[in-house]
């Protein structure tokens, strides 16, 4: 059975974000992006209408949404800033090891304190040597006793600088390759934990992304998540899961840059009517509409398959990296639309472009989401 159409509830989640969207984050969206501000504002007001942690099950403090739901208010984030959307969505992400491999003690140890309050999480697998090739990292977890001492440095870390609580993936085993990687649950204001500068980015200029350096970082051994070098799956597992809520933030983009394509197309007058007379404009606009309505149900298939506990990894690459290219192709054509107003910083396209870009690149590049795919059709 195919249903396309929310429930109410799902719909009132879809308009209590939307209104939280456009009312906190869109009005201050370009001054965050110029001055590369993250806002703790933002986050602050998100966790008070319970949005936060709202895909953590109720059972640990959170919210209890399906994944199809959390793609719903996703969506929405990315419409009114993609910068924004990214710190919001990575709490999600940097907590989603725990919520696949915790131990139920763990969880019940870390998780209802983290969602207790508007504390943010992030996810450190990416390192300055290992980017795609996820396996070549260089950090290192030893025993010792009842604890594991963790060094190395992750990079460009969404959430590096004000995250509270970090999944980290290091090596028990360097000469192990991906067999030797396992998963930590990290307290921010465990000693030994620093950061590096923040990024200066092209566009998500928003989010605090930067470098998380860890030295002799000590852990209790039941920080250790599964059963021990097990930590690659979990970043993979991890990635299926998360690859939909990113394909739903870059709809919310795409939606955005066709709204504002279709708005200033009814307005512009040239050749003595408004442009959207135009069919060369006209078909434009169907194209890019095509393109976000496809993203979009790629996006909500994604999630449903997770929501109904089947592997997804196929789908969730296809979401990602499809969303992912209809944001840049849908915001290219809005800046084109618009011409030179859109490459101008008075209008919200080349912003929206500028994000984007970000979308094709991280959480997988959309090259590696196409290994994906093709692995998982070949296997
Ligand atoms: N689920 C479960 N297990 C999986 C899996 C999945 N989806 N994918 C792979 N595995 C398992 C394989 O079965 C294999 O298991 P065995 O040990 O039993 O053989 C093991 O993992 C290794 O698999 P591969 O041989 O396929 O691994 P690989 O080294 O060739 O890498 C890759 C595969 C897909 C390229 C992976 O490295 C990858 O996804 N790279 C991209 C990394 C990435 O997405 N980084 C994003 C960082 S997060 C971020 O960007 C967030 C942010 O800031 C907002």
């Amino acid at each position: 059975m195919v249903d396309f159409n929310l429930t109410e509830e799902q719909q009132r989640l879809r308009d209590l974000a939307r209104d939280f969207a456009q009312r906190e984050i869109a009005p201050v969206a370009v001054e965050l992006d110029r001055e590369q501000k993250f806002s703790q504002a933002i986050v602050d007001k998100y966790f008070e209408i319970g949005l936060l942690h709202s895909v953590v099950p109720e059972e640990y403090g959170g919210g209890g949404l399906s994944s199809l739901e959390g793609c719903v208010v996703a969506e929405e984030l990315g419409a009114a800033c993609a910068g924004v959307a990214s710190y919001l969505g990575a709490n999600h992400l940097g907590l989603t090891p725990l919520l696949i491999a915790g131990s139920p003690e763990l969880k019940k140890e870390l998780l209802p304190k983290h969602c207790a309050a508007p504390h943010l999480a992030a996810f450190c697998l990416t390192e300055p040597g290992a980017g795609s090739d996820a396996a070549s990292m260089r950090s290192t977890a030893t025993r010792d006793g009842d604890e594991f001492v963790i060094n190395g440095t992750k990079h460009f870390i969404t959430n590096g600088g004000v995250a509270s609580l970090y999944s980290v993936f290091a090596s028990e085993d360097l000469t192990a390759g991906h067999r030797g990687i396992s998963c930590f649950m990290v307290p921010a204001n465990t000693p030994g934990v620093s950061h590096g500068k923040k990024e200066d980015k092209m566009g998500q200029r928003a989010a605090d992304t930067r470098e998380v350096i860890f030295e002799n970082v000590r852990v209790p051994a039941r920080y250790r998540l599964g059963k021990g070098r097990d930590g690659f799956k979990i970043a993979m597992m991890t990635l299926d899961d998360s690859r939909a809520g990113v394909g739903a933030a870059a709809v919310g983009i795409a939606r955005a840059s066709l709204e504002a394509a279709v708005a200033y197309a009814k307005q512009r007058v040239q050749f003595g009517k408004p442009i959207a007379e135009l069919q060369g404009i006209q078909f434009m606009l169907a194209d890019m509409a095509m393109r976000v309505e496809a993203a979009r149900l790629l996006v909500w298939q994604a999630a449903y398959r997770h929501d109904q506990g089947l592997r997804n990894t196929k789908e969730s690459a296809i979401a990602k990296c499809f969303a992912g290219d209809t944001a840049m192709q849908v915001s290219t054509d809005a800046v084109q639309v618009l011409g030179g107003y859109g490459y101008m910083k008075d209008y919200p396209v080349e912003k929206y472009m500028r994000d984007a870009k970000l979308h094709q690149i991280y959480e997988g590049t959309n090259q590696i989401q196409r290994l994906v795919i093709a692995n998982e059709l070949l296997r």
